[in-house]
Parts: C-alpha cells; structure tokens; sequence
C-alpha cells in the first residue's frame, strides 16, 4: 500500500458577503443571538450566476497550482456536496470538463458536512491501492440556494464556498487514518424533503417550502458534539496516537459551542483549534475543506504536526481523518 499525502490545498469564497446586521432586516433575529448561540458574524453568499461548479472549479484551479499539477495529470476527481448543479450529471463531471481534466474518472459523494472527510478517504483508497496516481478532493456548496430566507432558526446558520485538495503519492508523512460512521435512523434531524423521488417539484411541494432546509438545531447540537468526540478518538487509536499529539484540530463549523465542547470532551491539551466559523458560517462539506486550506496558507501549520480533521452533518454521518503534515 502507497502512502498518501496531500500535494496541495485551494479554496474559493463568493464575493458578496451578508452580515447578522443584514440577516436583521429579513428576519426576527439579532447579532446578539446569531453571535452568542453560534459564533457566526457574517457568510458568504454565491452571485446568482455562480453554481457549485464554478465555486468548485475556482477552488481546485488554485490546488493544482499549489500542487505543481497540470489537470489532464488528474486520474480522479470527487466532489461532496449537498447542493450538485443538478440531480444529473454529477457536479464532478461538469467541474472535469470546467479544469479540462479529460484524463479523470468523476463522481459525486453526498455525505453533507461529513463529506470531504469521506472524499479524502475514498480517493486515498484508489491512490494506496495505486488505481490512482492523483485525485481531486472538492468540499463545495452553494447552501444559500437551498435556505429558507423566512426561518429565522436556520436562516442565519450557512454560507457557501469551495475547497480542494489534490491527494498523491507521499513519502513519510500523509494520512495516517481515518474514522468514518453514519446513523440513517435519523434523517429526520437535517435534511431536505422536495425534489428528489419522495417528493418531487411540483407547484404544491414549493407551496409547502420543502425544498428548502429542514433542521431540529438542539436535537443535533447534541448528537454533534458525541459523534465528533467519539470519532476522533476512533481515529486516534487507529492511528495508534493519543489527545497529546495533536497538534491542530481542523472542526466542521457549524457552532462554535459545539467546537468548544467537543475539545473539552477530549481535554486537548496541546492542541489548537482553527475556527473560522466568524467569517462564513456552515458551508457543510466545504467547511474543513477551506478551514484545512487556510490553515496551511497561513502557515500555522509546520511540516511534522498532527492535524485531525473532523466533521459532522446530516444523514447522520461523521467522520475524522488522522494527517501528518
Ligand atoms: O452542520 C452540521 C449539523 N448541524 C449542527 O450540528 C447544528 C447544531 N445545532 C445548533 O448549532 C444550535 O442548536 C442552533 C444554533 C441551531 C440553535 O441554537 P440553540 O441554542 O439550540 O437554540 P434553540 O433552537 O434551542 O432555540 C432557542 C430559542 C428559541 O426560542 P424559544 O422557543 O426559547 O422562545 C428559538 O425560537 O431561540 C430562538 N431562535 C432565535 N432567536 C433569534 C432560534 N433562531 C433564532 C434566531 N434569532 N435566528
């Protein structure tokens, strides 16, 4: 089996951006509450023009570059994302033809805000088995198309954005392991009910707001913090590691009090936390994706840390990767 490292992180943020003080004139709400509940001071909100494959696209054209990596060189490319360009074709195959990666192989992932986790475990795969010489990993969402500007209790919660790795042969360090899980007894918790098969468009489905997030805030809070804990211990141990090496955590940002709580559950004691859940709110699989990206760009972390990813959304699902930098 080949070790597998990342050859280089990009990212790509909308322009426009909309703050608690704008979500105030939509909505009953105050940045009092969005800041003390969640940590969310402002998010990013695509053009109307941009899809999920242009965020993603812009995202992966600054990786390949980090990387040193043209994209007919890519043999894989995988996007997670919640909200696809459209059901069919997989957003991976319009990104392809966006890079001109003709020499790749595409396919979506839909594993919510578990889902660059989940991309970057299943292209080491290919890459360790040597199916694969490198891939494309892509955390991109364009939630504000999917939002429901009238509720106020998830409303303020997300944002859109992209990033990507591009993963490859390593030598010495790379991903030690990872930890993946999933509880399909609750999809109830976070998800979105119109437009697939159940409930397809119809005039009524639009009527009744299906086609927009549904989410019990408090329910998950809970669950989040258990699985997020739970599954970087998992990690850890397979990585034959303790709390103790940690050098920076990389958290899905959905709630800074989720964060808090889950790095007080493991008693980090050396660890630090990257957070930029300020700046963008809850892009779900774009989160880690950019968080991991702007940790590297800004040079916090050095050649030998350890850094946990971990994450978790709808499906449930959750997952954490072991990296050695
Ligand atoms: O992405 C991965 C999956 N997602 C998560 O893990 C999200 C997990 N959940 C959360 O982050 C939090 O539960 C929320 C931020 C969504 C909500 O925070 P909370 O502390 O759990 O609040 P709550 O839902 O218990 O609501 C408390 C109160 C309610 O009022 P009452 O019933 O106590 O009178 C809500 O109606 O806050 C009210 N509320 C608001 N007030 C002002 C809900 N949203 C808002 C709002 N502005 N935007």
């Amino acid at each position: 089996m080949k070790k597998v490292g990342i050859l280089g992180l990009g990212k790509y943020i909308p322009e426009k951006i909309l703050t608690n003080a704008d979500l105030e004139k939509m909505v009953d709400t105050s940045d009092e509450w969005i800041t003390t509940r969640t940590g969310i001071k402002e998010r990013h909100i695509a053009a109307q023009n941009e899809a999920t494959s242009d965020l993603a696209a812009k995202a992966a054209k600054e990786a390949l570059k980090a990387a040193s990596l043209k994209a007919a060189e890519l043999d894989l490319i995988i996007v997670a994302t919640v909200t696809p360009d459209m059901p069919f074709p997989s957003t991976a195959t319009i990104v392809q033809a966006k890079l001109g990666a003709k020499n790749a192989f595409c396919f979506d992932i839909s594993a919510a805000c578990a889902g660059y986790i989940y991309g970057i475990t299943i292209a080491q795969q290919f890459i360790a088995r040597g199916t694969c010489k490198n891939a494309l990993v892509i955390g991109a969402e364009t939630l504000s198309r999917i939002t429901d500007w009238q509720d106020r209790n998830t409303c303020v919660l997300f944002g859109d954005g992209a990033g990507a790795a591009v993963l490859g042969e390593s030598k010495g360090q790379g991903i030690l392991s990872a930890y993946l899980g999933s509880d399909g007894t609750k999809t109830a918790l976070l998800h979105m009910p119109g437009g697939g098969s159940l409930n397809p468009a119809t005039a009524q489905t639009v009527k009744d707001r299906l086609h927009y997030i549904k989410m019990e805030g408090s329910e998950l809070f809970k669950i989040a913090v258990t699985s997020m804990a739970d599954a970087a211990l998992m990690a850890l141990k397979s990585a034959g590691l303790k709390c103790a090496d940690v050098n920076w955590i990389i958290p899905h940002q959905a709630n800074l009090r989720i964060i808090n709580a889950v790095a007080k559950r493991l008693g980090f004691v050396n660890a630090q936390v990257y957070l930029n859940i300020e700046k963008y709110g809850n892009m779900s699989s774009a989160c880690v994706a950019i968080a991991l990206c702007e940790a590297a760009e800004q040079g916090k972390i050095k050649k030998g840390d350890i850094v946990l990813l971990d994450a978790f959304g709808g499906g449930l699902v959750w997952g954490a990767l072991i990296i050695k930098w």
